[in-house]
Formats: structure tokens, C-alpha cells, sequence
């Protein structure tokens, strides 16, 4: 019997958009699967090869490698109209979704009225709103808990319209509670009914991929002696019971959601990645400790093209922020650290980081309840900047001093290693430190 082999998961740390896409690219050569675990088309992932740029929001990361296999779990959600699109779009650039991807019966359904609940949500909310990608994710969640909602697999069934039908006259009547009039709403540009006809055809194109049970597929593979990497999206900070609730997304995003996302025990978990970015971005509202609202935070957005993958919105920008990365790898359990997007910062003279927050008269190690309704203080303390073209940069010994030493640096305060460095979007920009 082969040794059953480990699923390693890689992750964000912050508020999402930390480079995961590209991580598990560079990655995926190691391994025989790649599975999404949780979150939907609310995620917008970028790989940048052979000098071409992708966004994929549902299909995993490994989709341009045709050995390995793609594996959506039941934990994630699903568009039916924005997953067609995107194997559209996939195959226009030669991959062969319909061999190498993998979908579970048991993943949910985001119908087109979730999306229109989630804006009557978001319009009803005002000023408090979340700032949703608004996919759908918050109401098709809440059906999946309330036990309303409808699953891949039952697209298989006569049944399907049907049921189809029952839900959206339930949301009918929700919506009718808000004042919320379809008629005069778009979905992606399209009318409500011409996106629910596209949705419902591609229903039937569905049916077509590699529907399964994808909880005994990948344990069997385990067995088998196949390796896997589980993608997160979003991050830590937007996980629904650890994040800045309410402002958060409406799944767990943790570690811990790969065993419910996909169905695998705890005993198979073996490395956990955790990526974050070398300062931090936030699209939508809630709160961001070390947020700069003035030339530096704009110099960051501009450097780091900071606009959301998914929405075009400009993210927002800060500092790094310690006890939320402490926070993060606290949760995670990470034993590897992925840093990202460093090469923004290569012109600062200056960077600084957040070490603790002030809170009251008490300091703090790790990011508290209260972030939501009370202001914490930042500490801060300053690092000289590296004044170095890392993005050319390819081997470990060609790194500055100065940069190093920041590594190290954060190495020692959240004590975890940093085992990847990223210095830009390509594929190549990449250096592993592990042995
Ligand atoms: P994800 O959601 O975590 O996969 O991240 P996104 O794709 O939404 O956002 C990350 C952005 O940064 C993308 O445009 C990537 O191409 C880009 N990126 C990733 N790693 C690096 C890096 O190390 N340096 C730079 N400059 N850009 C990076
Ligand atoms: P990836 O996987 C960044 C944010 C939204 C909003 C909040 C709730 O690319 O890192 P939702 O649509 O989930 O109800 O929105 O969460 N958000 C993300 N921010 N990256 C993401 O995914 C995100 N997915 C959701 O901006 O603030
Ligand atoms: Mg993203």
C-alpha cells in the first residue's frame, strides 16, 4: 500500500488579493490536485505566464497545467453563468477544462436572484454597507445554512426547474419586502431575464464536466499516493467568524474550512502557506488599522496596480500590520511563509510596519474584538528601505542587505519562516527559501 500522501493548503493572510493565483501556479508542478475549498466567483485570481496575464473566480489555479487535476469542492459556490464564461474563456487559450477539472455534486448554487438579494442587501444597508463584489455570496451561503439551497447535483435531476422555480419565488417575495425592482436591474449588463436564460443554458453545459463526489474522489487519491494543494480565496481577515464581522464575506476561510470544503479529515493536513503581501490592501469597508489615506497609500495602488481583480475597484492601501499577521498565522496554523509584492516598495526610502496596537492603555500582540467599533492606535517602527530592482532579481544571494534583514525581521516577530519570496507577477519572479 502506498504511503496516503498529506493535503498541503495555501492561503491569504489578509484581506484577500495577496498573490495566492500566482503562488499556486508556480506550485502546482508539485502536485497531482488542486482544490478550491470555499468562496465563489467573489475571488479573482491572477497568473501571469509566458507573458499573458489570467483571472480565473471559480476553476482552481492549476487549470494551465493539463497533468494535474482540478478539483472544485463542496464547499465552494457556483455561478453557473460566470463558470461557463470562464471555460469559455479557458479554452479559448487552450486549456481543456472539460479533462482535467473536477466538480462536486454537492457544491451550491449561486441562483441570479442571490445576486439581487445581495444588492437589495447592500442598497438597504446605506452607508453601513459591506462593499460585497456582490456575486451572490452572502444570500446563497445563508440558503446553503438555512437548507433552502439547490446543488450541482440537482441539475442532474427532473426536478431541477422545478426547484429552481421554488426558490426564486422565495426570493421573489424577499425582494418585493425590499421595494427591489428587477426590472430595472442588469446583471453583468445583461437584463435579469437574459442572464437567467444564459444561466440556465449553461446549466445544461454543466452537465457535461466531471461531476462528483468529490469527497470520496479525493480521499481515494490520497490513498492512491496523489498529492494535494488546497487554494483559498480571500483571506484570513474576511473569514466569517474570525474577520471584521460584519464586514467579512460569508464563508470560513481558514485552514480549518478544507476539511468541510472538501471533505478531508484533519489528520491529512499537512503544510499550511500562508501568503501575504508586504503591505496590506482592503477592497470594500470594514476596518484597516494601518490604512493611508494620503500620497504614500496612492503610491502603492499606482505601483502595485492595487484595483480589485474581480471589480476594477481601487483597493485600498497601508502598511504592514503585524498583529493581524500574527493573527492570521495564529488561526492557520501556517508553517510557511509566502511574501508578496515587495518590488512596490523598491523606490520607498522609508517603509514602516506596524508592530502592536494601542488600545486604550493596553498593548496588544494580536488583532482584538474591538476592531470593529473602536479605533486602535498603530506602533510603528521603520525600516530603511532597500532602494533595489528586486523584480529582476532571481536568486536568493542577489538580495540586499536591507531587504534581508526586513525579512528577518518579520521572520522574528511573528515567528514563522518566510519560504517564499515573490518580487512580481510572472511565474519566474519567484524564490523559494525552503531546503
Ligand atoms: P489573489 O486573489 O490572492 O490571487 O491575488 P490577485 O490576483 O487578486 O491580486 C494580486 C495582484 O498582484 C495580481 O495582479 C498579481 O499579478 C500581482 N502579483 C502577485 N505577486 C506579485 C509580486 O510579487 N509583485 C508584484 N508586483 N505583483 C504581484
Ligand atoms: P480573492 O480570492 C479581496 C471582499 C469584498 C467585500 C467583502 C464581502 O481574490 O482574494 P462578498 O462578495 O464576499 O460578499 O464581499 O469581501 N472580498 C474580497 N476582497 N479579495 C477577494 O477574493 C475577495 N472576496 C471578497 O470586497 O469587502
Ligand atoms: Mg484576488
Amino acid at each position: 500500500m502506498k504511503q496516503e500522501m498529506k493535503v498541503d493548503v495555501l492561503l491569504g493572510l489578509q484581506w484577500g488579493d495577496e498573490g495566492k493565483g500566482k503562488i499556486v501556479d508556480v506550485f502546482t508542478p508539485k502536485y497531482d490536485i488542486i482544490a478550491r475549498f470555499q468562496g465563489g466567483p467573489n475571488a479573482g485570481h491572477t497568473l501571469e505566464f509566458d507573458n499573458q496575464k489570467h483571472v480565473l473566480h471559480t476553476i482552481p489555479s492549476g487549470i494551465f497545467h493539463p497533468q494535474t487535476l482540478n478539483l472544485i469542492g463542496n464547499g465552494v459556490i457556483i455561478d453557473l453563468k460566470i463558470f461557463d464564461d470562464e471555460i469559455q474563456k479557458l479554452r479559448a487559450k487552450g486549456a481543456r477544462p472539460e479533462q482535467n477539472l473536477y466538480i462536486s455534486k454537492k457544491s451550491h448554487l449561486i441562483l441570479p436572484t442571490h445576486r439581487m438579494l445581495d444588492a437589495a442587501y447592500e442598497q438597504a444597508k446605506g452607508n453601513a454597507k459591506i462593499g460585497s463584489t456582490l456575486k451572490g455570496i452572502g444570500p446563497t451561503y445563508t440558503d446553503k445554512t438555512a437548507r433552502l439551497g439547490l446543488r450541482i447535483g440537482d441539475i442532474l435531476k427532473p426536478t431541477f426547474t422545478e426547484k429552481y422555480q421554488q426558490l426564486k419565488d422565495n426570493h421573489l417575495q424577499i425582494l418585493k419586502q425590499y421595494n427591489f425592482d428587477l426590472s430595472a436591474q442588469t446583471i453583468d449588463g445583461l437584463s435579469f431575464e437574459a442572464y437567467e436564460q444564459k444561466w440556465m443554458d449553461a446549466a445544461q453545459s454543466m452537465k457535461k464536466h466531471n461531476l462528483v463526489d468529490s469527497e470520496i474522489f479525493i480521499n481515494e487519491q490520497l490513498k492512491a499516493g496523489k498529492s494535494v494543494l488546497a487554494e483559498g480565496a480571500q483571506g484570513t481577515l474576511l473569514d466569517v467568524d474570525f474577520g471584521s464581522y460584519p464586514f467579512v464575506t460569508s464563508s470560513n476561510t481558514v485552514s480549518a474550512a478544507v476539511c468541510t470544503g472538501l471533505g478531508v479529515s484533519p489528520k491529512s493536513i499537512g503544510k499550511i502557506y500562508g501568503v501575504f503581501k508586504a503591505y496590506c490592501t482592503r477592497v470594500g469597508s470594514g476596518p484597516f488599522p494601518t490604512e493611508l489615506n494620503d500620497a504614500v497609500g496612492q503610491e502603492l495602488r499606482d505601483k502595485g496596480h492595487e484595483y480589485g481583480s474581480t471589480t476594477g475597484r481601487p483597493r485600498r492601501c497601508g502598511w504592514l500590520d503585524l498583529p493581524a499577521l500574527r493573527y492570521s498565522i495564529m488561526i492557520n496554523g501556517v508553517t510557511d511563509l509566502i511574501i508578496t509584492k515587495a518590488d512596490v516598495m523598491d523606490e520607498f526610502d522609508q517603509i514602516q510596519v506596524c508592530t502592536h496596537y494601542k488600545l486604550g492603555d493596553t498593548v496588544l500582540q494580536y488583532m482584538p474584538y474591538e476592531i470593529v467599533d473602536e479605533a486602535v492606535e498603530p506602533i510603528w517602527t521603520n525600516h530603511s528601505g532597500w532602494k533595489t530592482n528586486l523584480s529582476s532579481t532571481r536568486s536568493l544571494d542577489q538580495l540586499p542587505k536591507a531587504f534581508c534583514d526586513y525579512l528577518k525581521y518579520i521572520e522574528d516577530q511573528v515567528e514563522c519562516p518566510i519560504s517564499v519570496v515573490s518580487v512580481g507577477p510572472d511565474r519566474t519572479q519567484t524564490m523559494l527559501r525552503e531546503a
